[in-house]
């Protein structure tokens, strides 16, 4: 089973990045928390960053036929693209949308996601643990796939 993470704009700069909202935990802490718990559940992870909309697409569009399940999150792009929308929608790979914080208790721009009708569920507002409840979520996704 292989899980690919993708992270977007500004979550390079977790751990110093508005910690009250966000945390101390830096992307690279996150992603060993990813690594531990898929190694528990036989999972391979690829985890990757970038600040660029077009290379999100990019990798979402090469995911075909690679990976199980794509994790997403889209950080500041959940709210405003819809070139990531049809990326997802496009490729047909079960993809989970997550989010630190809890973006429905947030600003009202945070509210609306592009992705969420496009996805197979979200977590959000778990802080680091939506990142392995995600890992946990995707196991379940194959196995429910699996088993049709
Ligand atoms: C975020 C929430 C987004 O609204 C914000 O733009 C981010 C991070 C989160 O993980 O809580 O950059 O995706």
């Amino acid at each position: 089973m292989k899980l690919l993470f993708l992270n977007g704009p500004n979550l390079n700069l977790l751990g110093l990045r508005e910690p009250q909202m966000y945390g101390r935990t830096t992307l690279a802490e996150i992603e060993a928390q990813v690594r531990k718990r898929a190694g528990e559940l036989a999972a391979e992870v690829d985890f990757r960053q970038t600040n660029v909309e077009g290379e999100l697409v990019t990798w979402i569009q090469e995911a075909r036929g690679r990976y199980d399940v794509i994790v997403l999150n889209a950080a500041a792009y959940t709210h405003t693209s819809v070139a990531l929308r049809d990326a997802i929608a496009a490729l047909g790979i079960p993809t989970i949308e997550i989010h630190l914080s809890n973006t429905q208790s947030r600003e009202p721009f945070r509210q609306n996601s592009f992705i969420t009708a496009v996805c197979v569920g979200q977590i959000a507002g778990f802080g680091p643990a939506s990142y392995v409840l995600a890992v946990e979520a995707a196991v379940t996704v194959v196995e429910k796939a699996k088993s049709r």
